[in-house]
């Protein structure tokens, strides 16, 4: 069996799914172990959520810091009441239509989900992932599991094993390896104990999807930086950064390949390694420079899926400065323009 610095990988056999090895990953969750698994949105660093010292151990792992609360995940929705009180019915309504999914719902906590899960707030993160490996995880490991992304903190979140892997070996127990994860952003975060449902962060459920259930849903982006004290959860301005400096460019198409053209030009000139995140359609107007170029395809859900590896690729060639297109604010191009904005440190170029 193949293993990183006393880390286990495990592949999951896809018809199969490797019911042994997930009963091995059930039984290290018992033991208080973390196991890194696949997800639809993004892999998962999982640890019994109501053992307090397997979580401590999930953020020595990420380096994170103790005030950024960590998701639960259940196996089925009458698992709410294992980890919240007081469920309002809109939970159970939403619970019906969105799980499993990416979808996570904010609830007051109850007693049995240990403070430092939370960060210490009497709120609780839940949701049901929809992703066969996790599902059977769960289910065997008879336990909520709590589980961030498992990258480093303020990395891209890992979309395969391997970015798991770069960040993590050696600091996790086993990670359950079942390739590229579907959608590729993670799960939409709702808080339904403020008086009026509120988007916390845009993901894999879109905002419209939302509305259809939730008319009133308020959304206010936030975007804070790093030296200012006390942030909301997920709200720190530099998160899922690469090493490169990001600047995003928006605007009518043309004008906008011809700006970003213009200064990768100017980049390459000063010496700088220039790196580029394109979709096909875009990747035409730059092949006469010499640049890294890393693809998100030609639609939403492709940009989605890519966006973390085409980030970590672009670092790995070693590039000083990336360059991008801000999507559009709709569907799962909200999320994607948020994760963007975060890793660009908040450089949007608007061209005229
Ligand atoms: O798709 C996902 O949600 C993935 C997969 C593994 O499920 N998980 C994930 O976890 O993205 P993480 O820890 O990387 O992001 C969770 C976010 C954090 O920004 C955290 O601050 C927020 O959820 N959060 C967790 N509990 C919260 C709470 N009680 N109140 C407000 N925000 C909370
Ligand atoms: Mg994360």
């Amino acid at each position: 069996m193949p293993y990183v610095a006393d880390t286990f990988i495990a592949q999951i056999d896809t018809d199969s799914g490797s019911p042994e090895t997930i009963a091995l990953a059930g039984d290290i969750i018992r033991q208080g172990g973390l196991v890194a698994f696949p997800t639809e949105t993004v892999y998962g660093l999982g640890a019994n959520a109501f053992d307090e010292a397997a979580i401590n151990r999930i953020f020595e792992a990420k380096q994170r810091p103790a005030n950024d609360p960590i998701i639960v995940h259940i196996a089925i929705p009458e698992n709410i009441f294992a980890v919240a009180r007081d469920v309002p019915d809109v939970a159970a309504t939403l619970a019906q239509i969105f799980w499993p999914g990416p979808l996570t719902l904010i609830l007051k906590k109850n007693d049995a989900i240990p403070g430092n899960v939370t960060a210490n707030r009497d709120t609780v993160a839940v949701r049901i992932p929809n992703h066969p490996v996790a599902l059977s995880l769960l289910r065997t490991a008879g336990v909520p599991i709590g589980a961030p992304s498992a990258n480093r903190f303020s990395r891209p979140s890992p979309t395969r094993a391997e970015h798991v892997l770069n960040d993590l070996a050696g600091s996790v127990d086993v990670v359950l390896d079942s390739g590229n994860t579907p959608i590729g952003v993670e799960s939409t975060i709702i808080d339904l104990t403020s008086p009026r449902p509120r988007l916390l962060r845009p993901g894999g459920t879109s905002l419209e999807a939302l509305r259809e259930h939730l008319p009133d849903i308020d959304y206010q982006p936030q975007y804070i930086a790093d030296n200012q004290s006390a942030p909301a959860p997920g709200s720190l301005l530099k998160h899922y950064a690469p090493q490169a400096a990001v600047t995003l460019y928006e605007g009518e198409r043309r004008a906008t390949i011809a700006r970003m053209h213009e200064v990768a030009s100017e980049q390459i000139a000063k010496g700088q390694k220039v790196g580029l995140l394109l979709s096909d359609a875009d990747i035409g107007h730059f092949e006469d420079l010499h640049v890294e170029i890393a693809t998100l395809g030609d639609s939403e859900s492709t940009s989605a899926a890519r966006l973390y590896q085409a980030l970590r690729e672009l670092d790995t060639t070693g590039a000083d400065v990336i360059l991008a297109r801000a999507p559009r604010s709709t569907g799962l191009g909200l999320a994607i323009r948020d994760r963007l904005i975060r890793a660009a440190e908040g450089r949007l170029v608007t061209v005229e």
